[in-house]
């Protein structure tokens, strides 16, 4: 029963409402559901105004206190009146509902991608063809910024935000239609009456920079993995299973076209410079900055204008999208694969700066890989100060002779890490010496060896201190033993409470609670995902174990061939080189791996925990899923990975430990880990357990 319905047996006092004994406080002071429906909607449309205002035009016309007191009005009547509640109501863009996982969305017209240009000669190659095609000899032409998030398509049905899905594949995208509404500058409703009856507009959500630096920063601060750029972090917002957390993620968008539309209500602008100003004009966030030419040339200036700006903008872009304006040549013109003719992606070069090298460090790997990298002059990379690059391996600094006191190319490339592109030969000091990697380790100062036919060197020792951390680090992660970040790593050894990674599974959770910020509500939950993890298949504990040259992939096929972690201990180097797809080097690193007393004493130590040390060999089936890979991530309801791997795999399927860009699915159960991003930042299609579920039955099984 809603305050409303049971208004007729009840009464006030003192402005509350009264049933029986209890008191109701009526938050609005309004009696009637008709006058409250009338007031509602008013408000309504005004805070739609105010938020076009805000969000749209960054013209506000209101303060903010008063901005928040018509908000807190429109809650006060829908917490009376629940009933009068509507999806498109300002009060529900902060995720009041959740999202019913992530339903497929299938796009009536393919969201396409684009040809890319690197140069002017690319760009005028795509003009000349264009013409030559459309048998025309002049076009005019809309640059807009390439903006750097993740396209979406917003779908309106009399003037209301019904449905927002991701690209997907293209020709199906996930339904995020529930986050999509946290996003404050798409409208829920449209402005004026100019508007087809149901239309779907394109646009890229993406991440402002100021937000992704926040929210990097509060990750750090948490020990959690940090992402590599906007988009990620936007990817990732829009996939949050609760609205809430994309609401957290201050998420944007630029509109940059006109889907499909239909019905009556409105005719279409045959331009697509003009169509830009329509959805302007209903209340779309349309780029300030997209500006119509009528010469190629006009455009290559542009383009050349924003090379340096770009750093300026409060958002990220790669690059400029030329597009063909009269639309009726669209069709014409047509598509090559999933690239339009009428449109390209002009990129930006990678960007590179020159600055001064002033030592070369070396880090030490999980595998005992001794690392160099370089400590910089500080210098701005596209907007973003450098300090260290990478140098990739003691071969690779020799190679290209790149020396301690040279001024040095650096190079960021969409999300890679800074790197040494090589030296200013022409600027390098007098006296300088070709790079030698440290003989001793950087950390623990044993005696370093390398390996024959290997790029670098390693630190033997298996307690080496930094060593230790990494290979830990990499464990918990692999195993997916959530909440346990690299900074509770680092504390956990810090305080001598493990030395190896086996040492986590035997942690207590008055052990837990005396580190400082450390709950017991965490440390609960950090104990109970070990405990979970114990049971992971072999292919995932044989990644987790850190052993040089040996990947998810290879460890998952190791795995499928021996079947049990002793059976691996006891094969010889030829044995386990006759698995195919396993090579000398590997199966040589994987003998001596088991043959280390250190290795084999941790390894009991996990038999002794509990922790999972077989696999069923998965008998290659075809079925419909064939040619499909699956990673699990997270806890799945119905239940456990094991089972959920083992099904998957006879229908045909791959499943395996580790994200790579081989994988088809990511299946996120609850609390999924970085798994997870990883996906995202791969672009991996991500299937919450709903949509796993479908996929199953769709494909045969039964509940
Ligand atoms: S037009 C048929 N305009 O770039 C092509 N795309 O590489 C429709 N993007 O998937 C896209 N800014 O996510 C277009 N102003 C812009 C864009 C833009 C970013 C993205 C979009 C698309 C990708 C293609």
């Amino acid at each position: 029963m809603t305050p409303a319905q049971i208004w007729g047996c009840c009464h006030f006092v003192e402005g509350r409402f009264t049933v029986g004994c209890y008191n109701y406080p009526m938050a609005s002071g309004i009696k009637h559901v008709q006058e409250a429906q009338v007031k509602a909607e008013e408000l309504r449309s005004q805070i739609h105004i105010l938020d076009y205002e805000y969000y749209v035009k960054n013209e506000p016309s209101l303060s903010d206190a008063e901005y928040d007191e018509l908000m807190r009005r429109l809650r006060a009547i829908e917490a009376d009146f629940p009933e009068l509640i509507t999806p498109d109501s300002p009060t529900q863009r902060v995720g009041e509902r959740v999202a019913e996982g992530f339903a497929a969305v299938e796009h009536r017209e393919p969201m396409l991608s684009l040809a890319n240009a690197f140069k002017q000669s690319e760009l005028e190659a795509w003009n000349t063809r264009a013409r030559k095609l459309a048998g025309r000899d002049k076009f005019r032409y809309v640059c807009e910024p390439k903006i750097d998030g993740l396209a979406v398509a917003l779908v309106y049905e009399n003037g209301r935000f019904v449905q927002g899905a991701t690209r997907g594949d293209g020709l199906r995208g996930e339904n995020i239609t529930e986050n999509l509404r946290t996003i404050r500058s798409i409208p829920m409703q449209l402005q004026g009456k100019n508007f087809p009856e149901h239309f779907e507009v394109r646009g890229e959500a993406y991440m402002p920079k100021a937000a992704f630096e926040k929210l990097n920063e509060e990750r750090a601060e948490r020990g959690e993995t940090l992402f590599a750029n906007p988009r990620n972090a936007a990817a990732g917002g829009v996939r949050q299973m609760d609205p809430k957390m994309t609401a957290k993620r201050r998420l944007d968008i630029w509109i940059y076209q006109l889907g499909w539309a239909d019905g009556d209500g409105a005719s279409v602008p045959a331009g697509h410079w003009d169509t830009l100003r329509w959805l302007s004009d209903l209340g779309f966030r349309i780029n300030p900055e997209i500006k119509r030419f009528d010469k190629i040339d006009e455009v290559e200036k542009f383009y050349r204008t924003w090379e340096d700006r770009r750093h300026g903008l409060q958002y990220e872009i790669d690059g400029m999208v030329v597009k063909i304006d009269d639309k009726s040549l669209w069709d014409e013109l047509g598509y090559v694969g999933r690239e339009p003719r009428w449109a390209i992606a002009y990129k930006f070069p990678p960007i590179q700066a020159t600055t001064k090298l002033k030592r070369i460090s070396v880090n030490v790997g999980r595998t005992g890989s001794l690392n160099p990298f370089a400590i910089l002059e500080p210098v701005q990379v596209g907007g973003v100060i450098v300090k260290q690059a990478t140098l990739h391996n003691e071969d690779d600094v020799r190679r290209k002779d790149i020396r301690v006191g040279d001024v040095v190319i650096v190079q960021r490339a969409g999300d890679v890490i800074p790197q040494v592109v090589g030296p200013v030969l022409s600027k390098r000091p007098k006296g300088s010496r070709p790079y030698r990697i440290p003989k001793t380790c950087p950390s623990c100062g044993t005696e370093a060896v390398r390996p024959e036919g290997e790029a670098m060197s390693y630190c033997p020792n298996l307690s080496c201190p930094a060593q230790m951390y990494r290979w830990i680090g990499h464990f918990v992660g692999v195993m997916d033993i959530e909440g346990l970040g690299e900074m509770w790593v680092s504390t956990l050894l810090d305080r001598g409470l493990i030395k190896d990674p086996a040492d986590v599974f035997f942690l207590a959770v008055d052990q837990l609670v005396e580190l400082d910020r450390m709950g017991e509500k965490m440390a609960t939950k950090i104990l109970k995902n070990a405990e979970t993890a114990k049971s992971r298949n072999l292919s995932t504990l044989l990644f987790a174990l850190g052993i040089r040259h040996v990947g998810g992939e290879i460890a998952t096929i190791i795995a499928n061939h021996f079947e049990t972690l002793d059976a691996i201990a006891a094969a010889s180097t030829e044995e386990i080189a006759q698995v195919e797809g396993v090579g000398p080097k590997i199966a040589e690193s994987v003998h001596a791996y088991f043959a280390d007393a250190q290795k084999r004493a941790i390894i009991e130590k996990l038999r002794k925990a509990g922790v999972n040390m077989t696999q069923k060999r998965a008998k290659r089936v075809e079925g419909p899923l064939t040619g499909q890979t699956f990673v699990f991530t997270g806890t799945l309801a119905a239940m456990p990975r094991g089972k959920a791997e083992a099904l998957v795999e006879s229908l045909g399927a791959e499943a395996t430990g580790s994200v790579t860009r081989k994988v088809t699915y990511v299946v996120a159960g609850a609390d999924p880990g970085s798994k997870l991003q990883k996906a995202q930042g791969y672009g991996i299609e991500v299937l919450d357990e709903d949509a796993f579920w479908a996929m199953l039955k769709k494909n045969g099984v039964k509940a």
